[in-house]
């Protein structure tokens, strides 16, 4: 892991404050969160520091950044120099995090790395042009267009040396250059002999709603034929839909409910039913003598949980503690199990009672 530590003070800049677009912006951010919580906004506030100062934080810009959102200074600087986002040095106009894990270290970028150190030099320095300086970083999540690097906010993968060492060139000489794939690739389809998504259209975004237009024309064109009624049409006049007798059930009326009562006219409870309801010879009767005699649940005499002793089911009771005697040599301490050392001085009878 790399030491994360602060530029030298000779190339520290004296002061920083944010423009007046970031500061609107900034209280924007903070806004986003309650009252006393305004720390929450601390990455962003970073971050665009970070933006304005040309790529890097530098202890003046940390300091503002806390004195905006009332922080510890400290506290701040620990976001800062944890998280390898922030650049804690000046970096050049491009700056080049360069991919060195494993997928794309067997991809060739090693070779791109020669490059990176034949043209800009050493890592964490800035090239004499200001323009270049390169940082070798963890897996960028673009594995299967390794190799890659990320230079600024974009990534440029499926790199050769001869398409990076072209790459190096326009952006030095400020032309256009092409983000993503630098081979051709849409994105991470396979690279040869491909079978599928190869319509054009797929693309070019002249399908999209393409499944909406098919079935609104075939609508129209089942209108205009008639076929709906030639459908209807087809069906013989009082054919059976389902064959009963086969075994299915037949639909019946749905029964008696209070609903269907009240909708016909009728009382939702039928007479004969309250009748019976509030006839007493037919209650549930309890008995008594039993009410009150709650029956134990049946129990198995096996149990995953550990339970205390039965010596009524034969199961053996220990006639000393299984806890180390405090006191006693390791030697004579028969209920010793893990060898430790007793504290001298203090002894425990078989009571579990010190002395
Ligand atoms: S290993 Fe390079 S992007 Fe994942």
């Amino acid at each position: 892991m790399a030491v994360r530590k602060l530029a030298p003070d000779d190339i520290q800049p004296k002061s920083f404050a944010f423009s007046p677009e970031n500061e609107a912006w900034a209280e924007g951010q903070i806004a986003k969160y309650p009252a006393g919580r305004q720390a929450s906004a601390v990455i962003s506030l970073l971050w665009r520091a970070q933006e304005q100062s040309g790529g890097w934080l530098p202890r003046r810009a940390i300091e503002a950044v806390a004195a905006k959102l009332d922080m510890a200074t400290i506290r701040v600087m620990e976001v800062a120099t944890f998280y390898t986002m922030f650049n804690l040095e000046p970096v050049g106009k491009y700056f080049i995090q360069f991919c060195g894990t494993t997928p794309c270290v067997l991809r060739g970028a090693g070779d791109i790395k020669k490059v990176l150190e034949r043209r800009v030099g050493e890592q964490n320095h800035v090239s004499a042009d200001g323009k270049f300086s390169w940082l070798e970083v963890e897996c960028l999540g673009a594995c299967c267009n390794a190799p890659m690097v990320q230079i600024n906010d974009d990534y440029y993968e499926d790199l050769t040396t001869e398409t990076f060492e072209t790459l190096l060139d326009d952006l030095a000489a400020g032309r256009p250059v092409k983000t993503g794939p630098q081979n051709g690739r849409h994105a991470s389809e396979p690279q040869d002999d491909i079978k599928t998504l190869q319509d054009p259209k797929l693309y070019d975004g002249s399908m999209i709603g393409a499944w909406r237009k098919r079935f609104e024309e075939e609508a129209v064109k089942t209108a205009d034929t008639g076929e709906a009624a030639a459908a209807t049409a087809s069906v013989p006049e009082g054919g059976k839909a389902a064959k009963p007798p086969a075994g299915r059930p037949e639909e019946s009326k749905a029964a008696e409910t209070p609903a269907t009562r009240a909708k016909a006219g009728e009382t939702p409870i039928h007479p004969a039913d309250r009748k019976e309801a509030s006839d007493p010879s037919k209650a549930t009767k309890i008995d008594p003598e039993t009410q009150d005699k709650a029956k134990p649940a049946p129990q198995s005499d096996k149990s995953y949980v550990a339970t205390p002793s039965k010596p009524e089911a034969g199961r053996p009771v220990p006639d000393a503690p299984t806890t180390p005697i405090a006191g006693t040599p390791p030697s004579d301490a028969d209920t010793r199990r893990d060898g430790s050392e007793s504290k001298p001085g203090v002894t425990v009878d078989k009571d579990n009672k010190t002395s």
